[in-house]
């Protein structure tokens, strides 16, 4: 059984991230009348629950923070529980026929943001994943990066430190506001020096008409509060074979920032390159960021590459598809180890020419940022 005090700050929790105003009579009417569904999680935990959400977002607004790469979509196949009893009667979603095995699909195993909460039930959630903190953090700085990607620098309030590795990322909550009645989380890299401590960094793309990315361009500020929970995802292996190949675009650069600054701390040794395809000068950032970064690593190169460059740019580097770049300057890959990120045409594409070149799929890491 929970503490009565963890089960009080649950419901108020619940309560308050749905935005009402809470007077104690109210909370009092509210804590009868709504939160009368019981989740027992693993073997020795209870959590009383409002009724109708899908799961995922249920445990979320409990304070237990399933991965997502999707922000609760069914886009994503990683919001995976199984849940030994309660849901038996809600059919497979589309999704989960999608992203289920058979095998898992007759173990119980089902995607949380599937399934909805309409009676008691029963999941099992790995006990690393009850450790996934949510945090509240407060905006430092914002900073165009280019024209349509922010750097958004937070501060970590409660708690004050988050432990991360590089390739790890976090949800964002996006608050109701004129594009979104509900709350949303969405995913985002973190960007800066795990050594770091008390910030986070994110690089943001601007995609029109989104929710989160609409938000964080167009009305976040700074001194504003943001709650985020993390962190999230596997990270990038620090030891492995030979070589290494990191390959992103757009706001893919994030993580691998991530893993670049980890690499300066770690002095690594190995043999670094690092292509980056943007379209136009414009596009390109952290580029003087990079340059030191050669001076700084035993044996690292960054690589920019633009597929369309204005004849303004006078752009004497690298010309076309970051994938045909990576053909011409790799000969064999066969010793190498890669991160990928970036749009999943992007990735599927160079997933392509990395196994021509003689890679295999475990030692090819990637996050499409879809
Ligand atoms: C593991 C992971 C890490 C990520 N890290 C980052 C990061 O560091 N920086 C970053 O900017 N983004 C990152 N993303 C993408 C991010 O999570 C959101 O999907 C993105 O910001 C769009 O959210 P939105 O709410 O603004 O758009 P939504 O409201 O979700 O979507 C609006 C419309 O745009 C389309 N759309 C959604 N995403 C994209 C996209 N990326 N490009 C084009 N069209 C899109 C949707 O299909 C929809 O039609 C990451 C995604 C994953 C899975
Ligand atoms: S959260 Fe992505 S599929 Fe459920």
């Amino acid at each position: 059984m929970l503490e009565p005090n963890y089960l009080k700050h649950t419901i108020i929790c619940f309560f308050s991230q749905r935005g009402f105003l809470l007077d104690s009579c109210r909370e009092k009417d509210m804590l009868g009348s709504m939160a009368d569904i019981k989740i027992k999680i693993n073997t020795d935990r209870e959590v009383m629950v409002k009724q109708g959400d899908s799961l995922y977002a249920t445990l979320a607004d409990a304070g237990v923070f399933v991965p997502s790469a999707c922000g609760g979509r069914g886009g994503c196949g990683l919001c995976r529980l199984t849940i030994p009893n309660g849901v038996e009667s809600q059919p497979f979603t589309k999704p989960e026929k999608h992203w289920l095995t058979d095998e898992d699909r007759t173990s119980g195993v089902r995607l949380s943001c599937q399934v909805k909460v309409l009676n008691d039930l029963h999941v099992n959630i790995p006990e690393q994943l009850l450790k996934v903190k949510a945090c509240q953090t407060q905006v430092v700085s914002l900073r165009n990066l280019t024209y349509d990607i922010k750097e958004v620098r937070l501060k970590l309030l409660k708690p004050d430190n988050m432990e991360f590795k590089p390739g790890q990322y976090i949800q964002v909550r996006i608050p109701p506001y004129e594009l979104s009645r509900l709350p949303i989380f969405r995913t985002y890299s973190l960007a800066n020096d795990p050594a770091e401590s008390g910030e986070i960094e994110l690089e943001v793309r601007y995609v029109p008409n989104g929710i989160s990315t609409t938000y964080i361009h167009q009305y976040l500020k700074e001194g504003d509060f943001l709650s985020i929970n993390g962190p999230h995802g596997n990270a990038f292996p620090s030891d492995g074979p030979g070589n290494i190949i990191l390959i992103a675009g757009g706001s893919g650069m994030s993580p691998v920032k991530s893993i670049l600054l980890d690499m300066v701390a770690r002095r690594e040794k190995r043999t670094v390159r690092y292509y980056f395809g943007a379209k136009a000068l414009r596009d390109l950032f952290f580029v003087d960021l990079m340059r030191e970064i050669e001076k700084k690593l035993a044996d690292f190169r960054f690589v920019p590459a633009l597929s369309e460059p204005m004849p303004e740019d006078n752009w004497s580097g690298e010309r076309g598809l970051i994938t045909d770049v990576v053909a011409r300057h790799l000969p064999d890959a066969k010793d190498t180890m890669a991160y990928l990120c970036g749009s999943p045409l992007m990735i599927d594409a160079c997933l392509k020419v990395l196994k021509s070149k003689g890679m295999t799929d475990k030692h090819i890491y990637y996050d499409k940022f879809a």
